[in-house]
């Protein structure tokens, strides 16, 4: 039985209000969704409507059984531009939040919608949670790191996916209380889908693609979508079309890409026997691709875990990854998409290259498929202890040797000379490609031990 309310019922009560609104959201959400049910913790749903079409948000509610929202807002198809979108975003977020007044708000990674949720907290003096802490691609003209950089300054508690999440953090002077690492909730829903055989796999013979036999494609990141990284990706995908025809390509296209492929007049370019378009395709169908492909083309952050959990090649389309342990571990190439004959190689490389082991998930960098259960319980830890706003955070790192006396000496153009960060064992400059490998693997059963 649920033991949700309507939201006015809410006022006062303890609760925490969780805020999503997109693909990806939906997707790594609903593990939390599950086990909050499972333990009995009261919540409010609002979402965003950032993603409003059926194939980008309500057949993840079917397929997921995610809980209906208390709350729609419908920003997104409001909304003509990403500013226009953050400002109503923050508006009706930050009016809920007035309303419903939870104990606390918890939104996951670095869309609009989790921006949006941080800001809200703060405007309305609500402590915030942000699951997914610490995530970086050192890319500042990426929306998502701006969004994901500013959701955990604001942020009260840090949900952290990795253990180089939490060196991020802390190198940024966030203190290691606010920290918790969980594992990446991506993880659970994958491997729940997976182990109860519910991705369909029909999906095959409706696309008519054999296992391994085809690559499977996503594109949709902004800064891709731009003219002239657009039409390189595109000439890529034809070069690899002619040189590999016995291989299909199939491309689930993102609205976005399809306006923009429109716009552009691509699509006649990859009119192909090999090439197969797509709609956006609900999770299970996905999944179900995704175990079945030969290799990865992507430049989602979600679909390079995702891959990564199965054991394929993925060959991303950017210069940096915020889950760079895909990368260390071999089974991830960065390519970026300034090149065609880069991406071509990569592809290649992907397609000839030997098969890679399924990565052994209790010690797994990314998450043992038990994240959501992490969340949950930490949620329901804070509903009971409570949780405050810190208003004492980002405190200067004490820069000195251990065991001496601070001695913090300036050079001549007045920057202060750092001879050793002692508060952190250890620094991203530290982190030699050689030992990252043993230093990214996380004993999950220890964690919990110590939760
Ligand atoms: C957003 C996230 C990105 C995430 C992606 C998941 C931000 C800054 N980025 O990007 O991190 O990877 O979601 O897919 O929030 N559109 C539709 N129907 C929809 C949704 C979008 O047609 O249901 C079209 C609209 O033209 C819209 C455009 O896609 O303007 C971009 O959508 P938006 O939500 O702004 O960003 P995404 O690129 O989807
Ligand atoms: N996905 C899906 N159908 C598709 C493409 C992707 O269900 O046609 C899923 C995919 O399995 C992953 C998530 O969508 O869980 C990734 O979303 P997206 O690439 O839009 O966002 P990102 O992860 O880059 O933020």
């Amino acid at each position: 039985t649920s033991l949700r309310k309507h939201p006015s019922e809410h006022m006062r009560s303890n609760l925490v209000m969780i805020v999503a609104g997109t693909r990806p959201e939906a997707i790594k959400l609903a593990p939390v969704f599950w086990w909050l049910e499972k333990i009995g913790v009261d919540y409010v749903f609002v979402w965003s409507g950032q993603h409003y079409d059926y194939e980008m948000s309500r057949v993840f509610f079917e397929q997921l059984k995610l809980p209906e929202p208390d709350v729609f807002l419908e920003v997104g198809v409001q909304a003509s531009n990403v500013s226009e979108q953050v400002g109503l975003l923050i508006q009706k977020i930050a009016g809920e939040a007035k309303k419903i007044q939870p104990s606390f708000v918890y939104a996951l990674g670095d869309t609009n919608t989790t921006l949006a949720a941080a800001l809200a907290s703060a405007h309305v003096s609500r402590p915030f949670v942000h699951d997914e802490a610490g995530m970086r691609s050192f890319d500042m003209t990426m929306l998502e790191e701006v969004n994901r950089r500013v959701a955990d300054a604001v942020a009260d508690l840090r949900l952290a996916p990795t253990k180089l999440a939490i060196v991020n953090l802390l190198y940024e002077g966030v203190p290691r209380s606010s920290i918790r690492l969980v594992g990446s909730t991506a993880v659970d829903t994958l491997i729940y889908i997976v182990s109860n055989k519910l991705q369909k796999e029909e999906v095959l013979s409706e696309l008519r693609v054999e296992p391994d036999s085809f690559i499977l494609v996503t594109l949709h990141r902004r800064e891709n979508l731009v003219d002239e990284r657009l039409h390189l990706a595109i000439s890529a995908l034809v070069e690899i079309a002619r040189a590999f025809p016995d291989f299909k390509i199939v491309f689930p296209v993102h609205p976005h890409t399809r306006k923009r492929l429109e716009e552009l007049r691509l699509y006649r370019r990859l009119e192909r026997d090999n090439v197969v378009f797509t709609k956006p395709l609900g999770y299970l169908e996905f999944v179900a691709l995704l175990q079945a492909a030969r290799a990865v083309i992507t430049d989602s952050g979600g679909v390079q875990e995702e891959a990564f959990v199965l054991g394929k090649r993925i060959v991303t389309l950017r210069r940096t990854t915020e889950w760079i342990e895909t990368v260390v571990l071999g089974y991830n190439q960065l390519v970026g998409l300034d090149d065609v004959g880069e991406v071509v190689k990569g592809v290649v490389a992907a397609i000839e290259g030997r098969p890679l082991p399924v990565p052994d998930l209790t010690r797994s960098p990314l998450g043992d498929g038990r994240a959501g259960r992490r969340v949950a319980k930490i949620i329901q830890t804070l509903l009971e202890s409570g949780i405050e706003r810190r208003g004492d955070e980002f405190k200067i790192p004490i820069l000195t040797k251990e065991g001496s006396d601070v001695s913090l000496c300036f050079s001549a153009d007045g920057f202060p000379v750092v001879e050793n960060v002692s508060t952190y064992c250890i620094s991203r400059e530290r982190i030699i490609p050689e030992t990252l490998r043993a230093v990214i693997e996380v004993n999950w059963e220890e964690v919990d031990r110590r939760m």
